[in-house]
């Protein structure tokens, strides 16, 4: 990476504002029901200790759109935090308030304290120079570790780089060279499966990768619309009819770069939106009106895991189908073990693959899930991530 880590700045005994991505699932009672993104942090956490900073922790937490919402609150993330660096985490009741500020300017060298969710203030997601300011007045050098945040040109991932010298953590850093080197450098054979529900979602990355790849696999919801581009039915198959044009193109591309690209051969049909509704599996070609695509079907399953076992590097962005319905989730499961055995380089983007590897009980056996999902994708996609944009080069 051309971009400065904190191994590459003096940052001994000084006060440290490190963005970090405390974006975590929490179930009713705010029960932390993932701490991935928690975990990936402490790295970065623990070398500043190491270095006796004091360590000033910021992150978002969901979209509470400028507003105070208990609900929103980052205390349960402190307890957390708390717990796996086994040391107190001081918990600010605002963001750039008087309780913030005073716990900040009291902070000593070798404590860390965690400020309120950055988006109760609207000038966060607006990148308010004031705000990015007052965030940077608590702090000396401005660390963003943030790798799911990147891809958003907030306060808190970027404007306060203007303010601070800026270098990213140990994650950014990590998160860039695996996805780095997959996309720029990968060993082929180098396949991309691309799942999820929208073409419109995926196309630019679908147009990225169509540089890059030797096979491109095509699966989820958006297959349905390559099969209605081809003119056939889809049912009640989720379908953008306004972007039949788009998938058609992309199958142009790929032919004209000589990229195979994989659409499913059959797929697994329900009645309803419903976990235990009727199913079957028909051919691509043959969805009948009333039923809905919601899996890929047993020889597509075959045909891409067959093309995965030849493979050197492998992307993965997004299910193969609706697997949060286990009847649903053969084929994103299947994809998913076959890519825990083979002998290649494996990455995987963050958010909804992310979560089906784990739900398979795979997270250990593949070479990098990124903690991101749209900054992945956009990564990907081969944009500038602003998060990243605003640090020091080397
Ligand atoms: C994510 O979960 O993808 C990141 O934390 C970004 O969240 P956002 O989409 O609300 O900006």
């Amino acid at each position: 990476m051309n971009k400065k880590t904190i191994k590459d700045i003096d940052l001994k005994g000084k006060k440290i504002l490190v963005r970090c991505d405390f974006n975590v699932p929490m179930d009713e009672e705010k029960n932390i029901t993932d701490n991935t993104r928690i975990v990936a942090a402490l790295p970065t956490i623990k070398y500043l200790l190491e270095n006796n900073c004091a360590v000033i922790l910021c992150s978002h937490l969901g979209r509470p759109k400028g507003e105070f919402k208990a609900e929103f609150s980052l205390k349960p993330v402190a307890k957390e935090l708390s717990n796996l660096l086994n040391t107190e985490v001081i918990m600010a009741n605002d963001v750039i308030g008087e309780d913030a500020k005073t716990k900040a300017k009291n902070l000593q060298q070798g404590q860390v304290m965690l400020l309120e969710n950055v988006r109760f203030h609207r000038e966060e997601t607006d990148n308010a120079p004031e705000f990015s300011k007052k965030l940077a007045d608590m702090a000396e050098v401005y660390v963003n570790d943030a790798f799911g945040a990147a891809h958003r040109a907030h306060s808190s991932t970027a404007g306060v780089a203007a303010y601070l010298p800026a270098v990213s953590g140990f994650l950014i850093e990590k998160e860039l060279q695996f996805l780095g080197n997959a996309v720029s450098n990968p060993e082929r054979p180098f396949v991309a499966i691309l799942g999820g529900a929208k073409v419109s979602d995926k196309i630019g990355v679908i147009d990225s990768l169509l540089e890059k790849v030797d096979t491109l696999i095509i699966g989820g919801g958006m297959a349905y619309t390559f099969f209605k581009s081809q003119g056939y039915g889809v049912g009640d198959s989720i379908c953008e009819l306004d972007k039949l044009d788009l998938a058609k193109e992309a199958m142009k591309k790929a032919e004209e770069k000589g990229v195979k690209l994989m659409l499913p051969i059959d797929t697994r049909i329900g009645k309803e939106f419903k976990p235990d509704t009727e199913s079957k599996t028909v051919a691509w070609t043959e969805i009948p009106d009333g039923w809905e695509g919601f899996d890929i079907g047993e020889k597509t399953i075959e045909m891409f895991c067959n093309e995965l076992k030849n493979a050197k590097t492998v992307v993965w962005n997004g299910p193969l189908g609706l697997f949060e319905f286990d009847q649903f989730a053969k084929g994103t499961n299947a994809i998913a073990k076959t890519l825990s055995e083979i002998d290649a380089t494996t990455i995987i983007g963050g958010g909804d693959s992310a979560a089906a590897v784990k739900k398979a009980g795979l997270q250990d056996k593949m070479t990098h899930i990124s903690t991101g999902g749209g900054a992945s994708l956009e990564f990907l996609e081969g944009k500038k991530l602003p998060g990243i944009e605003c640090l020091q080069d080397k």
